[in-house]
């Protein structure tokens, strides 16, 4: 099979000209999130449709275009723009009914940074729900927010694109996320998935993230 892409917990494999195959490494079941992907297609939130989730394997329809991460770090989008469409995903999703979720709550995605986000033709269109789950919008905003300046702060090519970009993010972000923000340090630190650059810039990443909330 023809590996599509790779993130830090899944392997992507072309299936077809149609349809991809996301393998989570740990071996962890799909179910969950396929069932939560489901819903969401039925409430018109962009993201893929889903065919089939057994074990750790699930099977989307494939969506063609760069993410939004390719498109800020080539120039093909300015942090402007795309700080606006980050914004949107977020909001959107975050202003959806979702059932089971209390006063104050919402659907929340934990993972909602440039590289899960493709760019369609239709419009952007959000990837991986590994992480979703009922939660405070804040929450959603803090841990991007947090995300990004962390990988921003370990990777000097990546520095001068992704810190403006991010500023820009948490400025137009539509929920403000000061009172998330213990919470999303503590979701952020248990991430077993950092880099040891990330993690030794950890603290100041969370400075950088409380300035800008
Ligand atoms: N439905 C899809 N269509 C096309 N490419 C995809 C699709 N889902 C994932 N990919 C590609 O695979 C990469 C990794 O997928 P992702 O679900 O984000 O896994 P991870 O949790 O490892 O980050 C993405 O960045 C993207 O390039
Ligand atoms: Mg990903």
């Amino acid at each position: 099979m023809e590996l599509l892409g790779t993130g830090r917990d899944a392997d992507v494999f072309a299936l077809g000209p149609d349809r991809v195959l996301r393998r989570s490494r740990d071996g962890r079941s799909s179910e969950r999130e396929a069932g939560l992907m489901r819903q969401l297609v039925d409430l018109g939130y962009p993201l893929p449709r889903v065919h089939s989730a057994a074990g750790p394997e699930l099977v989307m329809d494939r969506v063609d275009g760069p993410t939004l991460g390719e498109a800020l770090l080539i120039g093909a989008v300015d942090a402007s723009h795309g700080a606006g469409l980050l914004a949107g995903l977020h909001r959107d999703l975050h202003d959806l009914a979702w059932p089971g979720a209390g006063p104050g709550e919402c659907l929340v995605h934990l993972d909602l940074h440039p590289l899960n986000v493709i760019l369609t033709a239709s419009g952007p269109v959000l990837i991986d729900w590994t992480n979703a789950r009922v939660g405070r919008a804040g929450l959603d905003v803090a841990v991007t927010v947090l995300v990004l300046v962390q990988v921003g702060l370990a990777d000097d090519a990546l520095r001068e694109v992704l810190l403006p970009f991010t500023e820009e993010f948490a400025a137009r972000a539509a929920t403000p996320y000061a009172a998330e923000l213990a919470e999303a340090t503590a979701f952020r630190r248990a991430n077993p998935h950092q880099t040891e650059d990330e993690a030794a810039r950890f603290d100041e990443a969370v400075e950088i993230t409380r300035r800008w909330a």
